[in-house]
């Protein structure tokens, strides 16, 4: 296949196997442009009645004119073979982020989903449900742009998707309840494969997993999920909120569209910045208690110095001077132990706000040991950076006041020594 032709593209090389068939990169040699080509499997095409619904789907899909979107540019048939040419994206899957990564920081994986869910938005005011949202099917480019693909193609395919050799079929992963039960399914179908996508992304797990699809379906119909801090605990409550609420099992609970669950991650990253605790993991919601890792050693306050004084006198003879003993130190609320989170917790640390990476310049693709996070090259810390040790404002402030006390304290207690060796001297004089 690779280096054949088939009409006006030759192939150049596979980017990977779907459910429904291959998926080339070629060359469309009328228009000099890379273009993905998607050979349909024969046994998808061989019914007129199911290429006729491919076309409509696809006509659909064409219709689709948006950024975060891949743009279809044909459906055709050449050499006896049905094909779907559409963009060519340079970049990498959700999929493949998690499948290299594991789960995805928050604070990138977030602004990537939120384009994912502007290019699914725009499709559902059109009228075009997806019908197949997973991490595959969302592509996030070189350039920072996410796309998302493949609309519509699942519903014609439906049951006869073809299962790739030695692997599962993959969709009943991310499948919604209502298309469980073969019911009518609207936007809010997507809605919850867009959770459980999410649920993966920032936990590297899906919530119902079983080598039984079987098993897999029923749990998306009756079982309550789990939580995903339960695979990766430092997800804040208000995002783990957001998940589970797209996952409710009735479409009418969930969020009605996607603009709901874009807002509902947004009020997220105000309450962030608003606690000024943007990076902090504190706010997960803890479901498995986790040793909690000793709080770091406040940092030793520097001991008052006394007053300089010009000649002292000879010391007194030694008499009992009451120890001044430090009024007890507010804790910032932040040191106060916290009873509700039995979650592993690194220490807070109050980051200013960063401007978020442009996205120009944003490139995923794996960390090395001792290279910069690839994710934040713009003065962003990476995790173990931001949940790093460090001195709390509030505590750098009680150090000065500390000094202060201690040098008025010093500084009477000298004049009381000072008075007293006065009269004594008066009183051997006398
Ligand atoms: N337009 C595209 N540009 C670049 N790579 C693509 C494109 N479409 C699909 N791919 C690659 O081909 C793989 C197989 O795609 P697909 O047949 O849709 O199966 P699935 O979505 O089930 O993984 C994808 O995982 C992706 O890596
Ligand atoms: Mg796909």
């Amino acid at each position: 296949m690779i280096g054949s032709r088939i009409g006006n593209y030759k192939i150049l090389e596979e980017l990977g196997r779907g459910g429904m068939g291959v998926v080339y990169k070629a060359v469309d040699t009328g228009l000099d442009r890379f273009v993905a080509i998607k050979i349909l499997a024969d046994q998808l095409t061989a019914k007129p009645e199911l290429l006729e619904r491919f076309r409509t789907e696809a006509k659909a899909q064409a219709r689709l004119n948006h950024t975060n979107i891949a743009t279809l540019h044909s459906f055709e048939q050449a050499g006896g073979r049905w094909m779907i040419v559409m963009e060519y994206l340079e970049g990498v899957t959700f999929e493949q982020m998690i499948e290299r990564r594991g789960p995805i920081p928050w604070q990138e994986a977030i602004p990537l989903f939120k384009q994912a869910l502007m290019g699914l938005g725009f499709a559902h005011r059109m009228g075009v449900i997806h019908r197949d949202i997973k991490p595959s099917n969302i592509f996030v480019c070189r350039t920072g742009y996410v796309k998302v693909m493949d609309f519509g193609v699942a519903k014609v395919a439906g049951a006869r998707q073809v299962t790739r050799a030695g692997t599962r079929m993959g969709t009943v992963l991310y499948m919604s309840p209502e298309q469980v039960e073969s019911q009518p399914v609207d936007a809010r179908s997507d809605i919850y494969s867009l959770g459980i996508t999410l649920y993966q992304f920032v936990s590297g797990h899906v919530p119902f997993e079983s080598d039984s699809d079987y098993q897999v379906m029923n749990d998306h119909v009756k079982t309550p999920p789990p939580p995903p801090t339960r695979f990766y605990p430092h997800i804040p409550a208000q995002i783990v909120g957001a998940v589970l609420h797209s996952l409710s099992k009735n479409p009418r609970e969930r969020f009605q569209n996607c603009e709901e669950f874009g807002k509902a991650l947004d009020a997220h990253e105000a309450i962030e910045k608003k606690r000024g605790t943007i990076g902090d993991p504190r706010a997960a919601a803890p479901s498995v208690p986790v040793a909690q890792p000793p709080r770091p050693a406040p940092p030793p306050v520097a001991p008052p110095q006394p007053p300089r004084v010009v000649a002292p006198p000879p010391p007194p003879p030694p008499r009992p001077v009451p120890q001044y003993v430090p009024p007890p130190v507010p804790q910032p609320p932040a040191q106060r132990p916290v009873q509700s989170l039995a979650v592993s917790q690194p220490p807070q640390r109050t980051l200013p706000q960063q401007p978020a990476p442009p996205q120009s310049v944003y490139m995923p693709q794996m960390q090395r040991p001792g290279t910069p996070h690839p994710t934040y090259p713009q003065g962003f810390a990476t995790p173990q950076q931001q949940y790093a040790p460090a001195v709390p404002v509030q505590q750098s402030k009680n150090s000065a006041s500390y000094m202060l006390t201690y040098a008025i304290l010093g500084g009477i207690g000298l004049t009381i020594i000072i008075f007293l060796i006065c009269l004594l001297a008066g009183a051997f004089s006398d």
